[in-house]
Protein backbone atom coordinates (compact mmCIF):
# COMPACT_ATOMS: atom_id res chain seq x y z
CA UNK A 1 0.00 0.00 0.00
CA UNK A 2 1.49 3.37 -0.66
CA UNK A 3 1.76 5.44 1.91
CA UNK A 4 -0.45 9.17 1.64
CA UNK A 5 2.13 11.97 1.06
CA UNK A 6 1.02 15.98 2.19
CA UNK A 7 2.86 18.21 0.98
CA UNK A 8 2.68 21.86 1.44
CA UNK A 9 3.73 23.62 -1.75
CA UNK A 10 4.53 27.29 0.11
CA UNK A 11 4.61 29.73 -3.23
CA UNK A 12 5.91 32.60 -2.88
CA UNK A 13 4.95 33.81 0.49
CA UNK A 14 7.00 33.51 4.14
CA UNK A 15 9.86 34.70 5.39
CA UNK A 16 12.81 32.71 7.44
CA UNK A 17 11.36 33.68 10.58
CA UNK A 18 7.86 33.50 9.30
CA UNK A 19 8.68 29.80 8.31
CA UNK A 20 10.22 29.48 11.54
CA UNK A 21 7.10 30.73 13.25
CA UNK A 22 4.95 28.37 11.52
CA UNK A 23 6.94 25.26 12.79
CA UNK A 24 6.37 26.45 16.36
CA UNK A 25 2.71 25.80 15.96
CA UNK A 26 2.50 23.28 13.48
CA UNK A 27 5.11 20.55 14.69
CA UNK A 28 3.13 19.98 18.34
CA UNK A 29 0.11 19.75 15.51
CA UNK A 30 1.12 16.70 13.57
CA UNK A 31 3.60 14.17 16.39
CA UNK A 32 1.12 11.60 16.25
CA UNK A 33 0.67 11.19 12.43
CA UNK A 34 3.62 8.72 11.84
CA UNK A 35 1.17 6.82 9.36
CA UNK A 36 1.28 10.11 6.63
CA UNK A 37 4.77 11.17 5.57
CA UNK A 38 4.98 15.12 5.16
CA UNK A 39 6.93 17.42 3.05
CA UNK A 40 7.11 21.15 2.99
CA UNK A 41 8.17 23.47 -0.03
CA UNK A 42 9.58 26.99 1.18
CA UNK A 43 10.84 29.20 -1.18
CA UNK A 44 14.20 28.80 -1.63
CA UNK A 45 15.29 31.39 0.69
CA UNK A 46 13.61 30.04 3.75
CA UNK A 47 14.72 26.58 2.92
CA UNK A 48 17.55 26.46 5.53
CA UNK A 49 15.40 27.81 8.23
CA UNK A 50 12.57 25.15 8.07
CA UNK A 51 15.59 22.53 7.61
CA UNK A 52 16.43 23.58 11.03
CA UNK A 53 13.13 23.83 12.35
CA UNK A 54 12.26 20.36 11.17
CA UNK A 55 15.34 18.35 12.60
CA UNK A 56 14.65 15.77 14.51
CA UNK A 57 11.24 14.99 12.64
CA UNK A 58 10.45 12.90 9.58
CA UNK A 59 8.99 16.00 7.82
CA UNK A 60 10.58 16.36 4.50
CA UNK A 61 11.99 19.21 2.86
CA UNK A 62 11.63 20.12 -0.73
CA UNK A 63 12.74 23.06 -3.54
CA UNK A 64 9.87 24.79 -5.68
CA UNK A 65 12.13 24.61 -9.05
CA UNK A 66 16.01 23.65 -10.20
CA UNK A 67 18.07 24.08 -13.49
CA UNK A 68 18.95 20.98 -14.29
CA UNK A 69 22.58 21.89 -15.12
CA UNK A 70 25.24 21.27 -12.44
CA UNK A 71 26.14 24.86 -12.65
CA UNK A 72 27.17 27.30 -15.47
CA UNK A 73 26.00 31.14 -16.38
CA UNK A 74 22.98 30.68 -15.34
CA UNK A 75 21.92 33.91 -13.71
CA UNK A 76 18.72 33.43 -10.56
CA UNK A 77 18.94 29.62 -10.87
CA UNK A 78 19.89 27.10 -8.85
CA UNK A 79 21.18 23.71 -9.16
CA UNK A 80 20.52 20.28 -7.86
CA UNK A 81 23.82 20.71 -6.40
CA UNK A 82 23.41 23.70 -4.83
CA UNK A 83 19.74 22.00 -2.88
CA UNK A 84 21.60 18.87 -1.95
CA UNK A 85 23.87 21.27 -0.20
CA UNK A 86 21.29 22.56 1.53
CA UNK A 87 19.97 19.67 2.91
CA UNK A 88 16.96 19.19 0.19
CA UNK A 89 15.40 15.59 -0.60
CA UNK A 90 12.39 16.59 -2.92
CA UNK A 91 11.76 19.05 -5.63
CA UNK A 92 9.06 20.06 -7.94
CA UNK A 93 8.99 19.91 -11.21
CA UNK A 94 6.99 22.01 -13.71
CA UNK A 95 4.55 23.53 -11.39
CA UNK A 96 1.84 24.92 -13.56
CA UNK A 97 3.06 28.60 -12.59
CA UNK A 98 5.78 27.60 -13.82
CA UNK A 99 4.86 26.35 -17.14
CA UNK A 100 2.64 29.07 -17.56
CA UNK A 101 4.53 32.66 -16.28
CA UNK A 102 7.94 30.84 -16.79
CA UNK A 103 7.75 29.29 -20.09
CA UNK A 104 8.37 25.86 -18.54
CA UNK A 105 7.80 23.04 -21.25
CA UNK A 106 7.45 19.62 -21.46
CA UNK A 107 11.32 19.26 -22.30
CA UNK A 108 12.57 21.21 -19.67
CA UNK A 109 10.39 19.46 -17.26
CA UNK A 110 12.00 16.11 -18.46
CA UNK A 111 15.70 17.40 -18.48
CA UNK A 112 14.68 18.52 -14.65
CA UNK A 113 13.07 15.52 -13.50
CA UNK A 114 16.42 13.47 -15.12
CA UNK A 115 18.32 15.33 -13.34
CA UNK A 116 16.72 15.03 -10.09
CA UNK A 117 17.07 11.55 -10.25
CA UNK A 118 20.42 11.53 -11.36
CA UNK A 119 21.51 13.69 -8.13
CA UNK A 120 19.17 11.43 -5.94
CA UNK A 121 16.54 13.87 -5.20
CA UNK A 122 13.11 12.84 -5.35
CA UNK A 123 11.33 14.85 -8.37
CA UNK A 124 7.36 15.83 -7.83
CA UNK A 125 6.27 16.21 -11.50
CA UNK A 126 3.10 18.39 -11.54
CA UNK A 127 0.79 17.30 -14.72
CA UNK A 128 -2.59 18.79 -15.29
CA UNK A 129 -4.98 19.92 -18.36
CA UNK A 130 -6.02 23.39 -17.89
CA UNK A 131 -10.02 24.47 -18.42
CA UNK A 132 -10.49 24.74 -22.17
CA UNK A 133 -8.59 21.58 -22.84
CA UNK A 134 -11.38 19.91 -20.29
CA UNK A 135 -13.82 21.70 -21.90
CA UNK A 136 -13.06 20.20 -25.09
CA UNK A 137 -12.73 16.26 -23.73
CA UNK A 138 -8.61 16.68 -24.38
CA UNK A 139 -7.83 15.44 -20.76
CA UNK A 140 -6.52 12.59 -21.57
CA UNK A 141 -4.29 13.19 -24.35
CA UNK A 142 -2.73 16.33 -22.26
CA UNK A 143 -2.26 13.85 -19.48
CA UNK A 144 -0.62 11.19 -21.92
CA UNK A 145 1.73 13.63 -23.39
CA UNK A 146 2.88 15.36 -20.40
CA UNK A 147 3.58 12.22 -18.51
CA UNK A 148 4.93 10.37 -21.32
CA UNK A 149 7.49 13.69 -22.24
CA UNK A 150 8.44 13.89 -18.47
CA UNK A 151 9.39 10.25 -18.21
CA UNK A 152 11.70 10.34 -21.73
CA UNK A 153 14.82 8.53 -20.66
CA UNK A 154 14.40 7.41 -17.57
CA UNK A 155 15.31 4.16 -16.51
CA UNK A 156 12.20 2.37 -14.84
CA UNK A 157 15.04 1.01 -12.09
CA UNK A 158 16.54 4.39 -11.92
CA UNK A 159 13.00 6.10 -10.58
CA UNK A 160 14.17 6.42 -6.89
CA UNK A 161 10.84 7.00 -5.34
CA UNK A 162 9.70 9.06 -7.97
CA UNK A 163 5.95 11.51 -7.67
CA UNK A 164 3.68 12.48 -9.82
CA UNK A 165 0.82 15.58 -8.77
CA UNK A 166 -2.51 15.68 -10.57
CA UNK A 167 -3.22 19.52 -10.88
CA UNK A 168 -5.72 20.13 -13.13
CA UNK A 169 -5.04 24.33 -13.89
CA UNK A 170 -8.27 25.12 -13.27
CA UNK A 171 -8.46 24.31 -9.99
CA UNK A 172 -5.63 25.86 -8.45
CA UNK A 173 -5.65 28.89 -6.30
CA UNK A 174 -9.51 29.32 -7.57
CA UNK A 175 -11.47 27.22 -4.33
CA UNK A 176 -13.07 25.31 -7.23
CA UNK A 177 -11.46 21.90 -5.86
CA UNK A 178 -12.08 18.68 -9.08
CA UNK A 179 -14.48 16.64 -7.18
CA UNK A 180 -13.14 12.85 -5.55
CA UNK A 181 -14.58 11.00 -9.21
CA UNK A 182 -12.98 13.49 -11.50
CA UNK A 183 -9.20 13.09 -9.94
CA UNK A 184 -9.81 9.64 -9.07
CA UNK A 185 -9.75 9.01 -12.59
CA UNK A 186 -7.20 11.21 -13.69
CA UNK A 187 -5.28 9.13 -11.59
CA UNK A 188 -6.17 6.38 -13.04
CA UNK A 189 -4.80 7.40 -16.48
CA UNK A 190 -1.76 8.59 -15.50
CA UNK A 191 -0.69 5.66 -13.12
CA UNK A 192 -1.58 3.77 -16.62
CA UNK A 193 0.90 6.13 -18.72
CA UNK A 194 3.59 5.31 -16.42
CA UNK A 195 2.74 2.00 -16.57
CA UNK A 196 3.00 2.37 -20.64
CA UNK A 197 6.52 4.84 -20.13
CA UNK A 198 8.41 2.82 -17.63
CA UNK A 199 6.48 0.07 -16.33
CA UNK A 200 3.96 -1.60 -14.01
CA UNK A 201 5.51 -2.40 -11.03
CA UNK A 202 6.82 1.44 -11.02
CA UNK A 203 3.41 2.52 -11.78
CA UNK A 204 2.16 0.91 -8.97
CA UNK A 205 4.51 2.05 -6.39
CA UNK A 206 4.62 5.93 -7.88
CA UNK A 207 2.61 8.02 -5.38
CA UNK A 208 0.06 10.10 -7.51
CA UNK A 209 -0.58 13.16 -5.16
CA UNK A 210 -3.59 15.71 -6.21
CA UNK A 211 -3.34 19.49 -5.89
CA UNK A 212 -6.23 22.04 -6.44
CA UNK A 213 -7.77 23.90 -3.80
CA UNK A 214 -7.39 21.21 -1.08
CA UNK A 215 -8.80 22.00 2.13
CA UNK A 216 -9.68 20.52 5.64
CA UNK A 217 -12.90 20.29 4.34
CA UNK A 218 -12.41 18.18 1.18
CA UNK A 219 -8.83 16.57 2.18
CA UNK A 220 -10.42 13.03 4.09
CA UNK A 221 -12.76 12.73 0.61
CA UNK A 222 -9.63 12.91 -1.79
CA UNK A 223 -7.14 10.96 -0.09
CA UNK A 224 -10.46 8.50 0.77
CA UNK A 225 -10.16 7.32 -2.78
CA UNK A 226 -8.05 4.90 -3.83
CA UNK A 227 -5.36 6.16 -6.54
CA UNK A 228 -5.17 9.41 -4.80
CA UNK A 229 -2.10 9.05 -2.29
CA UNK A 230 -1.97 12.46 -0.82
CA UNK A 231 -2.06 16.19 -1.67
CA UNK A 232 0.22 19.19 -2.99
CA UNK A 233 -1.85 22.04 -1.06
CA UNK A 234 -1.03 25.65 -1.81
CA UNK A 235 -3.49 28.45 -0.25
CA UNK A 236 -4.25 25.95 2.70
CA UNK A 237 -0.89 24.88 3.91
CA UNK A 238 0.15 28.48 4.82
CA UNK A 239 -1.86 27.91 8.20
CA UNK A 240 -0.05 25.87 10.81
CA UNK A 241 -3.84 24.80 12.33
CA UNK A 242 -5.39 23.88 8.56
CA UNK A 243 -2.09 21.99 6.86
CA UNK A 244 -2.35 19.74 10.59
CA UNK A 245 -6.40 19.28 10.41
CA UNK A 246 -5.22 17.69 6.33
CA UNK A 247 -3.08 15.76 7.79
CA UNK A 248 -5.51 14.59 10.09
CA UNK A 249 -8.06 13.63 7.47
CA UNK A 250 -5.84 11.81 5.08
CA UNK A 251 -4.56 9.64 8.47
CA UNK A 252 -8.69 9.03 8.83
CA UNK A 253 -9.05 8.66 5.45
CA UNK A 254 -10.07 4.89 4.39
CA UNK A 255 -9.45 3.72 0.92
CA UNK A 256 -12.43 0.69 0.63
CA UNK A 257 -13.53 1.43 -3.00
CA UNK A 258 -13.47 -1.36 -5.72
CA UNK A 259 -10.81 -0.83 -7.85
CA UNK A 260 -11.22 -0.92 -11.42
CA UNK A 261 -8.46 0.28 -13.28
CA UNK A 262 -6.36 -1.50 -15.28
CA UNK A 263 -3.60 -2.07 -12.55
CA UNK A 264 -4.84 -3.79 -9.61
CA UNK A 265 -2.30 -1.98 -6.63
P1 LIG B 1 -3.90 25.72 -4.10
O1 LIG B 1 -2.53 25.45 -4.89
O2 LIG B 1 -4.02 24.65 -3.04
O3 LIG B 1 -3.75 27.08 -3.53
O4 LIG B 1 -5.01 25.60 -5.09
C1 LIG B 1 -2.09 24.14 -5.19
C2 LIG B 1 -0.78 24.19 -5.91
O5 LIG B 1 -0.56 25.12 -6.69
O6 LIG B 1 0.09 23.31 -5.72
Amino acid sequence: MRKHLIAANWKMYKTPSESATFFETFLPLIREFRSVDVAIFPSITSVPAVIDAVKGTSVKVGAQDMHWMDDGAYTGETSPIMLLALGVSHVLVGHSERRQYFNETDETVNLKARSAIRHGLVPVICVGEDDAERQAGRTGEVLARQVAIALRGIEPHATGGLIFAYEPVWAIGTGKSATPEITETAHKMIRNYIADSLNEAVAKSTRILYGGSVKPENASSLCGMLDIDGALIGGASLDPGSLATIIHEAAGSRRLKPRTSRLDV
